[in-house]
């Protein structure tokens, strides 16, 4: 992979990547769609990053289905499969591990200890083994591209990180490799979390920026679904994924959720519609 990277980049091509866990959804083939209108050579890699998951967490269980994959992979004309062993990515002695402080510890971080630690390590080693000049994130994982982003400007990282739109189901639910975990009952409870950040987008626009209130309708939303049991529910600012009290600059409504043992994430952000502009653009 590193000597077709250096033939590329040798040749003046514009290398793309799109990181993956496998398990493809048309989540993925939007990041994949992106990525081919603006890199050639495309590189896509599966990698289940073992780095990342708690002890308790469902890396065993995670969905695996290669074959498919690479049919997707092949339908999205993707030039280059990076799929690396464990042992590969991590050798007996691997002993390196990037880590963004603060922002990993909030949040996500907080409720999944050492999970951004697995993540910005294994972005690091994937982004020096593909030389990408751009890599492809979802905005599902808010918090994840925000981290990522701060590590390559941190470290002076020759790839841009490009965030994409999330992708949802007719019905809302926000595209992710976990909903196949769902039973039919879970799946129908599970578009609370989209219902969720709906009803706080109709009272923003209905000119509420008061994040205590905002986040009081979450709640009540998301309390009246029998099988949720939320993790957290919080307004935070786009940067530093701190908490706002008012939404009056660019923001995250960042929900986690639990939906029978399914953990399910989803946001919507919101930013002014110019600057210093008390009206809200959002992106659901
Ligand atoms: O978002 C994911 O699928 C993973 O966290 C990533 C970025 C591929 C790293 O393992």
């Amino acid at each position: 992979m590193k000597e077709k990277a250096r033939q590329a980049r040798a040749e003046n091509r514009i290398i793309g990547l799109v990181p993956t866990m496998g398990a493809l959804h048309e989540g993925h083939a939007s990041l994949i769609a992106r990525a081919k209108r603006e890199c050639s050579p495309l590189c896509a890699s599966i990698f289940v990053n073992p780095k990342q998951f708690g002890p308790n967490e469902d890396f065993a269980k995670y969905p695996r289905t290669f074959e498919s994959d690479c049919e997707k992979m092949k339908r999205g004309r993707v030039e280059a499969l990076f799929v690396p062993e464990a042992a590969e990515m991590y050798p007996k002695d691997f002993s390196t591990y990037v880590y963004v402080e603060g922002l990993s510890e909030r949040l996500e971080g907080k409720s999944r200890p050492g999970h951004f630690r697995g993540v910005t390590t294994v972005v690091m080693k994937l982004l020096q083994i593909v030389q990408p000049h751009r890599a492809y994130f979802g905005r599902k994982d808010a918090q994840q591209a925000r981290i990522i982003m701060q590590m390559a400007g941190d470290l002076n990282l020759d790839s841009e990180i490009v965030v994409c739109p999330i992708v949802r189901e007719p019905d809302g639910l926000a595209l992710s490799s976990r909903n196949v975990y769902l039973n039919p009952e879970q799946r129908k409870a599970a578009t609370v979390l989209s219902r969720a950040l709906e009803a706080a987008k109709k009272e923003m626009e209905a000119g509420s920026r008061d994040a205590p209130h905002l986040q009081d309708t979450l709640r009540r939303k998301l309390d009246s679904e029998r099988l949720a049991a939320v993790d957290y529910a919080e307004i935070v600012d786009a940067e530093s994924f701190e908490p706002v009290v008012r939404v009056n600059r660019a923001c995250y409504i960042v929900l986690a959720v639990f939906i029978g043992k399914t953990r399910l994430i989803d946001n919507l952000y919101v930013e002014p519609k110019s600057s210093g502009s008390d009206e809200l653009v959002f992106h659901l």
